[in-house]
């Protein structure tokens, strides 16, 4: 018996991406099975509502905006279109794209937390959290990192995203050093305000026995529950929901990000006529796909908030496994990545070939292991010589000796084969093993190349014009078996396969049980082939564009390293250093030179320096400015004018000139 149709109104939604950067292959790997879900649900009868949208909020957007010198506001706005345009170009149709910043969803965020806060579910609480002295700021999340409490790695403020990937609470990060100086923390107490998860694990526990989903994320929710700790859930931000009756909190962004999933199912009802409360107070299958690094929140945190503002929970949790590249662990910063736009779309690449590579690379919950290679066999053994070729062969023989799809009847044991193939099919959709769906189908093509071939149809059609049309009518009933079959994984594709199979309808709005109805004896076009071969030329090029970019990783990497690596010096040491303030007292241009500046400086005593500013700063910006000085700099020449010492400058945004805090007496020592 399968799940679906269901009584129930069904709502799919997928984790949310930040909306602070481009969309790669791993955004795909949650996106693209549920976007398949959605497909097979239609085509089993069952209505479903399919629900995304940018998370706007939280430490990544703001660190990220501060990073480009733009507003987080300006920051979204952009990213928000990229994914939703990628989106529609790599064929994942929500029926709502929104963003958590939406006024819906600051209402809905504010009138929940009020909700657990009235039940008695949010407490204050004087926490010591990591404050730089530097920026004079409190340091939330990601503006903090440190070392991870449970496991000893490099971790983020919340998160230990390279190590256990536990969550963190505010304070719990060893050794904090601030993100944007880089300068250690200190730890200073303000009040907080926590959500009291720990009252809720008793209906966790058995809530968790009858969550659906797949068994990576509710087995580690289950062990997650015997030790609940509250989760603090205010944060000192600007950017984000403001947490009721406290001008200087917004929430975390935990709250207002899942919370958009409501909001979007309202926003959606409202524009369309629906009612949203059907999905979120009253019985309904709320499913939610997301990535396995984000189950504590969908199983743990979310359910909890849900429960106690009063809400509908979630029917199922399907947590899809991690993603490598070229067998190498995912990371932008190593270079490891596969860019949707760049690096796939804009070369030519049909979408439907990564949708099929996803889903059937291998199983839902387990790394997907992306490879160019790998894609190309795919593409070239499965797609083309498999399937495409039976769809080809197929159409081509019915038109050029039939003009279309000759009379008579289909055999018994071919509704029989395509029956037993749907039901398979079907039945590994609601185990939301999407690899089983894909080679189910695909051996539903073999077994119509299997057909083809030992009926030898290109014999039989001079000896037996009617044996031969059989044969023909047969094979064609598989051919629209498998078009519809497929149409969750190859949406695109199989849309103009319908097409010239001259069937009526919209293949995207029709069932899997018409594969059992005959295909009509009828006239059809000259077909063209819809899938082929990817050249080993382009391939090469493919991952040589993927080499060069984890070469520019490696060797910024070693960079940083080594200006890292700087040896330890001596107190002795660092004293030889003739360090003071100067006043410029005048500046100009060498000429030949566009990097170059003669500057000349107060330090006690008159000095000529070279600077190479130029790029960076005007002369008569300069004259009058205080700046820091190595005195003791050997003398050089540069472009043949003689510097005595060196202007000292920061190498970050541009160079940055070093400046005293207040006006001091030229030639003050720095120590
Ligand atoms: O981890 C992430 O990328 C988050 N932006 C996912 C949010 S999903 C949800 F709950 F809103
Ligand atoms: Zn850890």
């Amino acid at each position: 018996m399968s799940n679906f149709p269901s009584k129930e109104p069904v709502l799919v939604t997928c984790g949310l991406p930040y909306a602070n950067g481009r969309c790669h292959i791993g955004h795909l790997r949650t996106y693209i099975p549920a976007d398949i879900f959605v497909r097979a649900l239609r085509k089993q009868c069952q209505e479903a509502v399919f629900i995304c949208g940018s998370d706007a909020h939280g430490t990544p957007i703001v660190v990220n905006a501060e990073e480009l010198g733009i507003t987080p506001g300006e920051l979204i706005s952009t990213y928000h279109k990229h994914f939703d345009n990628i989106f529609k170009m790599m064929e994942v149709e929500f029926n709502f794209f929104g963003n958590t910043d939406s006024p819906t969803n600051h209402a809905r965020t504010t009138s929940i937390v009020e909700s657990l806060i009235d039940a008695g579910y949010v407490y204050p609480q004087v926490i010591k959290l990591a404050y730089c002295p530097y920026d004079k700021r409190f340091l939330p999340d990601r503006y903090v990192e440190g070392i991870c409490p449970y496991c000893g790695a490099l971790a983020r403020g919340d998160e230990c995203d390279l190590g256990c990937g536990r969550h963190l609470e505010p304070g719990e990060i060893r050794n904090a050093r601030c993100k944007i100086c880089g300068n250690p923390a200190e730890y200073r107490e303000q009040e907080h305000f926590f959500f009291r998860l720990s009252a809720f694990s008793g209906f966790l526990s058995k809530y968790l026995e009858t969550l659906r989903g797949t068994p990576n994320a509710i087995n580690y929710a289950k062990e997650w529950v015997r030790e609940l700790k509250d989760w603090c859930i205010t944060r000192n931000l600007e950017w984000g929901v403001r947490f009721p009756d406290h001008e200087d909190l917004v929430v975390y962004v935990w709250v207002d990000a899942p919370i958009g999933y409501i909001s979007f199912t309202e926003e959606w009802a409202n524009t369309t006529g629906n009612d949203w409360e059907r999905y979120w107070k009253g019985d309904s299958r709320i499913i939610h796909f997301i990535g396995e690094d984000i189950t504590y929140h969908h199983c743990i945190f979310w359910p909890a908030m849900l429960k106690g503002a009063g809400y509908t929970l979630p029917w199922a949790v399907v947590a899809s496994g991690m993603l490598k590249i070229e067998d190498k662990k995912f990371s932008k910063s190593r270079g490891y990545v596969v860019w949707v736009d760049e690096d796939y779309l804009n070369h030519g690449f049909h979408p439907d070939l990564l949708r099929y590579y996803i889903a059937s690379y291998t199983s839902h919950t387990k790394e997907l292991n992306f490879s160019w290679k790998i894609f190309q066999d795919k593409v070239n053994n499965e797609l083309v010589a498999a399937f495409g070729n039976f769809l080809h062969r197929t159409l081509h023989f019915a038109y050029k000796n039939f003009g279309g799809i000759p009379e008579g009847e289909v055999d018994k044991e071919i509704f029989d084969k395509i029956r037993s193939t749907t039901d398979s099919v079907v039945s590994a959709l609601d185990e939301y093993e999407f690899k089983k769906a894909a080679d189910d189908i695909m051996e539903l093509a073999q077994y119509g190349n299997a057909y083809f071939q030992s009926h030898e149809p290109w014999q039989l059609i001079k000896k037996d014009k009617e044996a031969c049309g059989h044969v023909l009518k047969n094979s064609l009933q598989i051919a629209k078996a498998l078009v519809l079959l497929f149409e969750p994984v190859l949406p695109g594709k199989m849309e103009k396969a319908w097409k010239q199979l001259s069937l009526p309808g919209d293949i995207h709005a029709l069932r899997f049980d018409e594969a059992l109805v005959e295909i009509p004896s009828q006239k059809l076009e000259a077909p063209e082939i819809l899938f082929s071969k990817i050249e080993d030329k382009k391939i090469k090029e493919m991952e040589s564009i993927l080499d060069r970019r984890i070469k520019v990783a490696i060797s910024k990497e070693k960079k940083q390293e080594i200006e890292a690596e700087k040896p330890a010096i001596t107190f002795e040491e660092f004293q030889k250093l003739d360090i003071r303030i100067g006043t410029v007292l005048a500046a100009e241009n060498i000429p030949g030179s566009d990097k170059l500046l003669k500057l000349e400086v107060d330090i006690g005593e008159k000095r000529q320096v070279v600077a190479g500013i130029a790029k960076s700063h005007k002369p008569d910006q300069l004259v009058g400015c205080q700046v820091v000085v190595l005195a003791n700099m050997k003398p050089a020449r540069l472009f043949g004018v003689e510097s005595r010492g060196m202007i000292l400058a920061a190498d970050g945004d541009g160079t940055v000139l070093l400046l005293p805090e207040k006006k001091i007496k030229e030639g003050t020592k720095v120590r």
